[in-house]
């Protein structure tokens, strides 16, 4: 094994699912960003974790006005759509060709093309000791998948600029 120096550490946790993430400011402009840091933390009621940066980011800024996002699983097809979102200029999302359609419960829109939808309710923007993110915590109030989604188009990002995508799946027998 070789030793990987502790500032190198959260890379290991590797590949993360990738999300663009879309809200609404207060005058309903719409913002997209990409992230990686998700994960689930309740069944009942369903809620997920995001990890954003301790900064106001425009993402953070119109979460804590509208109280409301949406997670759109990224897919191959717009995966470059989805990264170009990253960029901090004001009209990124314009810019990125992606396409929005009325979301069912939540003012947030959701991608056309996203294949996985969770819209959320905010439920708080946390933050813990000297961690430099926000964990930002969303029940999920409506939820769709494509029925025919394949995994090996779901990406998964690995470090900078690359990304994975499922390419097998198989069982393990789990005795409960
Ligand atoms: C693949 C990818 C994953 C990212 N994951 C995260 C993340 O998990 N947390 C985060 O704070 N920023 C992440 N970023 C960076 C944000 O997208 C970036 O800070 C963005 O400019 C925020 O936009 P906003 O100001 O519109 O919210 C990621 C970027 C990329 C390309």
């Amino acid at each position: 094994m070789q030793e990987i120096p502790l500032e190198d550490s959260i890379g290991l946790i590797y590949p993360r699912l990738t999300v663009l993430v879309t809200t609404k400011d207060e005058e309903g402009k719409v913002n997209a960003a990409p992230y990686s840091w998700i994960a689930p933390v309740s069944f009942k009621p369903p809620m997920l974790y995001l990890g954003i940066q301790r900064r106001e980011t425009q993402t953070i800024k119109n979460m804590r006005i509208t109280k409301e996002f949406v997670v759109n699983i990224v897919t191959r097809d717009w995966a470059a759509k989805a990264i170009a979102c990253e960029a901090k200029l004001p009209d990124k999302v314009e810019k990125s060709g992606i396409q929005f359609r009325e979301s069912k419960k939540v003012r947030a829109p959701t991608v056309s093309e996203a294949k996985i939808v969770l819209e959320c309710r905010l439920q708080g923007i946390l933050e813990t000791g000297k961690a430099d993110h926000f964990l930002v915590i969303g029940q999920i109030v409506h939820a769709e998948k494509d029925p025919n989604i394949k995994d090996d188009e779901i990406v998964m990002h690995h470090t900078g600029p690359n990304f994975v995508s499922p390419s097998a799946r198989f069982e393990v027998e789990r005795k409960k």
